[in-house]
Parts: structure tokens; C-alpha cells; sequence
């Protein structure tokens, strides 16, 4: 197939366009090269996997420059379209909503436009697990039919570009073509290829594995645990429980997904272990991996932040056979923490 990969130097859409290639696709990747979140380095590493077979070319293009996607989609004529392009930081998007609006739903309206003008009729679109706000411990694990609620602009515009995408896949025009969509709902994403090559280069960081790894290292002076005193049964140790899914089984959900997508699809899966995995828990496999304390600040909760949240992910795993094979934290950590030793210099 010919893949497009919008955000194809970032963390995740990076090691789809490795997976892709690695599979036989034909890959494009299209980012804006948002500085602190696309990998300057990701597509000469891809470029460099894809050899001289001619498989693989980057633009340089922000989604929403409608005559700069043209230009990409005309030269790689796309079967299908992997969306990751996008703005992925809850207090951001609290700062800067309008970021969050015009990049995430603007951005997959300007992608779908794309492929209507193009014929690429199949998309597989990047949700989140923010779209579900805080669902209670009742509602765990989540399932995709669990009502969506969100408490932040960013877990808003994930859930409008949600709705644009099944507005336009009902569209005359869409089911005329034979469009078919997925629609994936990541949990916490985590790791780095287990191979070296591919990694995350957000800068300033914000995830929790990352950020405990550079503390452990000497990087940061401290890692702060926002929220000691969460209740059980939802915390076991009063810290927040998450659901943390390997970046390669994730984006290996999606390649499955993309060659499963027939006419007509409309799917929507959850992307989790379907375990929860407390912040405590992360510090001592911080601490086991690397051999260093963690210097730990405990703070309070974070407004929104639900204490527990994770995922079923039962209905891929019936449809398509997929299931998160990293299932050992340590090994998520080992895989981000050689990764980080690697490119931060420590
Ligand atoms: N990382 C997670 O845990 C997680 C969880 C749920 C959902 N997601 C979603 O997955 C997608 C990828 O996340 P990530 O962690 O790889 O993020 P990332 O920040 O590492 O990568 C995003 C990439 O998109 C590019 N980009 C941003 N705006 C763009 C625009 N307007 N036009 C073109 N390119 C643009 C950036 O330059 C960057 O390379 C995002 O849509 C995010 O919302 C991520």
C-alpha cells in the first residue's frame, strides 16, 4: 500500500513509518517539524531503513497548509492515510485552546479534505483515552462504548476530530469511494523501539516514565508525583493508576488495523494493556533499571486527572487478534532509559 503518516517525525508516527516500511508499504511522511515535539533526526533514520528502494519521503508540511498537503498527496498518491500530526499536552491545551482546536479537528478536517481530493480512502486517525475525561472507577476498564466526557480542551478537539471523521465517512461523497476509517484510542504510550534506532524527543518533557528516567539520572533534581492520596481500591499505594501500552505493540495495532480496513469500516478500538499501573510502581522499575534513586517531590492532585484509568482492549483482541505483547515494565522502561542515555549524552 501507499501509506501518507502525518506526523511521521513525531514519537509515535515515527515508529509507524519503521513498522510500515518494515512490512512493504510505500510510506510519505508529512510534519511541520514542531520544534521540542518531531524528531530532527526520524526521517533521515527512516530514509536510511528504506535504503535505495525509494519507499520512503518526508515533507515538510503543517497539515492545515491545504496547498502544501496537496503537494504532498500529488506526488504520493495514498491508499491510505495514517493521522498522528498533532498538539498532545492537557495543560497546554488548557493555556492555548485554540491551538489545540485548529491543530487537532482543523488539522484532520484539512487531512480528510485531502483524501476526497486524492481518492485516499482509508484513514486510521490518533484519539486518545482523554476523549473518556474522568469515567469513574465503575466504568473500569473502559470500553469504547463508555460515554465520552472530556475535562480539557485537548481531550475536546480529539473528540471533535472524532465526530468530523464519522461525519465525513457517512458522507454521499465518502461511501460513494468506499472510505473506510479507525478511529484508535491510545492509552499512555510509552518506550522506544527496543532496537535503538527510534525514540521520543519531546523537549520539554512531560510524561511520567521520561521524567522519572531523568531524574533517576541527575538530568532533573526531582521527579514530582502529583497526587499521593488518591482512595482505593482505584490506587492501590494512593499514587495515579494508568494503563502504559509499548510504543512497537501500538503502532503494531495499527499496521494490522490498516490492512484489515475494508469499504464502508468504521471502527474504533481502544489501545491498552488492559492493566493499570501506578506512578509508584514506575519509580521503583526506574529505580531497578537504572540503579539509581529516583528523587521523588510529592505534590498534589492535578485538576481532571482521574486516579485510575485503563483500558479494555477486548475488542481488537476479538477482531483482529491483537494483544500488547510488552506486558513487563521494566521493559518499557529499559527500552526508553537506553534510549534517553543515548541521545541526552548522560
Ligand atoms: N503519546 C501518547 O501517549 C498519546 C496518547 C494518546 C493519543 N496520542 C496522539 O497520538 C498522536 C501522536 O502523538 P505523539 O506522542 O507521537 O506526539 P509527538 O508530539 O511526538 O508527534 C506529533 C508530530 O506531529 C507534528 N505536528 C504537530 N502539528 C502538526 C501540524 N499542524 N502539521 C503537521 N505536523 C504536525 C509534530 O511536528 C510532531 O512531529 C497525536 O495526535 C496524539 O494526540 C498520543
Amino acid at each position: 500500500m501507499r501509506v501518507l503518516v502525518t506526523g511521521g517525525s513525531g514519537y509515535i508516527g515515527s515508529h509507524a513509518c519503521a513498522l510500515l516500511l518494515e512490512r512493504g508499504h510505500e510510506v510519505t511522511s508529512v510534519d511541520a517539524m514542531l520544534p521540542g515535539r518531531a524528531s530532527p533526526h526520524a526521517a533521515a533514520t527512516l530514509g536510511a531503513l528504506a535504503g535505495d528502494s525509494g519507499r520512503f519521503r518526508a515533507f515538510v508540511a503543517d497539515v492545515n497548509d491545504r496547498a502544501a498537503l496537496d503537494h504532498a498527496f500529488s506526488r504520493a498518491k495514498p491508499d491510505a492515510v495514517m493521522h498522528f500530526a498533532g498538539v498532545a499536552y492537557v495543560g497546554e491545551s488548557v493555556r492555548d485552546p485554540l491551538l489545540y482546536h485548529r491543530t487537532n479537528t482543523g488539522g484532520t478536517e484539512s487531512v480528510l479534505r485531502a483524501c476526497a481530493a486524492h481518492g485516499a480512502t482509508r484513514l486510521v486517525f490518533s484519539s486518545s483515552c482523554v476523549t473518556y475525561g474522568d469515567p469513574g472507577a465503575a466504568a473500569l476498564p473502559v470500553t469504547e462504548s463508555c460515554p465520552q466526557r472530556p475535562v480539557n480542551p485537548y481531550g475536546w478537539s480529539k473528540l471533535h476530530a472524532e465526530r468530523v471523521v464519522a461525519d465525513y465517512a457517512e458522507s454521499p461523497g465518502a461511501r460513494s469511494a468506499g472510505f473506510g476509517a479507525a478511529v484508535l484510542r491510545y492509552f499512555n504510550v510509552a518506550g522506544c523501539e527496543r532496537r535503538g534506532r527510534l525514540g521520543h524527543s519531546h523537549d520539554p518533557e512531560t510524561r511520567v516514565i521520561p521524567l522519572a528516567i531523568r531524574a533517576a539520572l541527575g538530568i532533573d533534581a526531582s521527579f514530582t508525583v502529583f497526587g499521593t492520596d488518591y482512595p482505593g481500591p482505584g490506587s492501590p499505594d494512593g499514587t495515579a493508576v494508568r494503563d502504559y501500552v509499548h510504543v512497537e505493540d501500538l503502532v503494531g495495532a495499527h499496521a494490522l488495523v490498516l490492512e484489515a480496513l475494508r469499504p464502508g469500516d468504521r471502527r474504533v478500538y481502544n489501545l491498552g494493556t488492559g492493566r493499570g499501573t501506578s506512578v509508584r510502581r514506575i519509580i521503583e522499575s526506574v529505580e531497578r533499571v537504572t540503579g539509581r534513586r529516583v528523587p521523588v517531590v510529592e505534590g498534589a492532585r492535578r485538576e481532571g486527572d482521574p486516579a485510575s484509568l485503563f483500558c479494555s482492549p477486548g475488542a481488537i483482541e476479538r477482531d483482529l487478534g491483537w494483544r500488547a505483547r510488552v506486558t513487563d515494565l521494566d521493559e518499557i522502561v529499559a527500552s526508553s532509559a537506553a534510549w534517553m542515555k543515548k541521545t541526552l549524552g548522560v
